[in-house]
């Protein structure tokens, strides 16, 4: 059986069948079993089901950092927490960081945590995970995120930026014109696409060339996250936009 911890809540993958719940809480340590069925929408909520206990709101620790937030309202982004301390590290002294699709600051709260970035923009859209953003702002007792409920492709162009996350993976080319529009000269981008590996190499590189308007496009890195589906790759492209 698949399962994963997050706070004190224990998710579990399909394998599981007439399972006492009770005993395996209490060998995990957790008060609630849950099982997310999907995460559907734009917002990305969770479609999930309570197998134990009653509690969905949690605290999780990672990379030193703290994330509130209700599993049976917004998503945990499983997988991608050595991509959150890597852009976390990347970032340096002053820097002004937009984090689009920013949940409930995934990007945002470790930059502010383990970086000295001057400002980081979080836009956020879900209400639900803006409030958890607000939240862990406070949590972590950092003073450099300014988070902001709407919608990046309003939202973005109102700042300027050293640095831009684009960590969504449905439709966030549709996004490139405004993220780079709004990346200072020499400003970095980190762009997230899940992509069939064969493409790796060639589309996301292309989409972003071909929304910069001729400004010269430098890639950094091609950053495999995880397996997305049989032969698709989730992955971040880090480009520079001169
Ligand atoms: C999958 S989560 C990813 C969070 C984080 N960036 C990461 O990669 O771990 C994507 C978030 O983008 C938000 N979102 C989707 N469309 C948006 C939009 N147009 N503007 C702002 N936020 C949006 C969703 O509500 C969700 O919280």
């Amino acid at each position: 059986m698949k399962y994963k911890k997050i706070g004190d809540i224990l998710i579990l993958d399909n394998g599981y069948s007439k399972e006492d719940f009770e005993s395996l809480a209490k060998r995990h340590h957790v008060k609630t079993i849950m099982k997310i069925n999907h995460i559907q929408g734009t917002k990305r909520e969770p479609v999930y089901k309570i197998l134990y206990g009653n509690e969905t709101e949690t605290i999780n620790k990672e990379n030193g950092c703290l994330f509130k937030l209700d599993l049976a309202k917004v998503m945990w982004s499983k997988g991608n927490n050595n991509e959150r301390l890597r852009i976390a590290k990347l970032v340096e002294d002053n820097e002004t960081v937009i984090d689009m699709f920013a949940g409930i600051g995934y990007f945002s709260i470790p930059i502010a945590v383990h970086s000295n970035a001057k400002e980081i923009i979080s836009i956020e859209i879900n209400p639900n995970s803006y409030n958890f953003l607000c939240e862990n702002i406070r949590l972590n007792k950092v003073d450099n995120v300014t988070p902001i409920l709407g919608d990046c492709m309003i939202e973005t162009p109102k700042f300027s930026a050293d640095r831009i996350i684009m960590g969504y993976v449905k439709t966030t080319h549709h996004y490139l014109k405004v993220a780079i529009d709004s990346l200072n000269k020499g400003g970095i981008l980190h762009y997230h696409e899940t992509v069939p590996e064969k493409l790796m190499d060639t589309r996301p590189i292309n989409r972003i060339i071909s929304q910069a308007g001729g400004r010269d496009v430098e890639l950094l890195k091609i950053n495999k996250i995880k397996k997305y589906a049989p032969g698709v790759e989730h992955v971040v492209i880090d480009a520079r936009i001169n």
